[in-house]
């Protein structure tokens, strides 16, 4: 959104889209990419057998990348309905602050928006990502 003009503005006149821009902000630069399981018992995961007392790491970021459930999944589309990306998890562990994180998010973004206008990435110094596959966080991101 911040590299893409049309996608700003639109967010800047309808702050109700907000909450749809943040899911997939989530989506698509998932925080916490990798997650890791213990079987307990043999179980078995499509198609796979997986023996007991296995470690299994689960690729959330992959997971909401997947062709099958979201179309296109590389570009920023916060017009996506449903959005059911896996950002917080999923069961019986799903992220108990999630309600707080999309507030703060919300908060945020909002208050970004008032205060700075056009609110850019700069193309002559782009983002820099911490070189981390498992957490994804900008290192910098330089604004004009
Ligand atoms: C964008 C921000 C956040 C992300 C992406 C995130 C992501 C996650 C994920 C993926 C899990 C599942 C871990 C698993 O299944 O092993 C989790 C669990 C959890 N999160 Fe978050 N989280 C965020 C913010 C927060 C905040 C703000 C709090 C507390 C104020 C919080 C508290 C927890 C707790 C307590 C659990 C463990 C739940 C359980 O095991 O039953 N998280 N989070």
């Amino acid at each position: 959104m911040l590299c893409r003009s049309e996608q700003q503005d639109r967010a800047r006149a309808d702050r109700a889209s907000i909450p749809a821009v943040i899911e997939e902000s989530l989506r698509l630069f998932t925080p916490f990419a990798l997650l890791g399981r213990a079987t307990t018992r043999e179980a078995e995961l499509g198609g796979v057998t997986i023996p007991a007392d296995q470690m299994v790491m689960v690729w959330l970021g992959a997971a909401s990348r997947d062709p099958r459930q979201f179309p296109d999944p590389v570009a920023f589309d916060p017009g996506r309905a449903p959005n059911p990306q896996l950002a917080f998890g999923h069961g019986i562990h799903f992220c108990l602050g999630a309600p707080l994180a999309r507030l703060e998010g919300r908060v945020a973004l909002n208050i970004l928006l008032d205060r700075f206008n056009p609110l850019r990435t700069d193309p002559d110094d782009p983002v820099e990502f911490m070189p981390a596959p498992t957490m994804t966080g900008l290192r910098r991101l330089p604004l004009i």
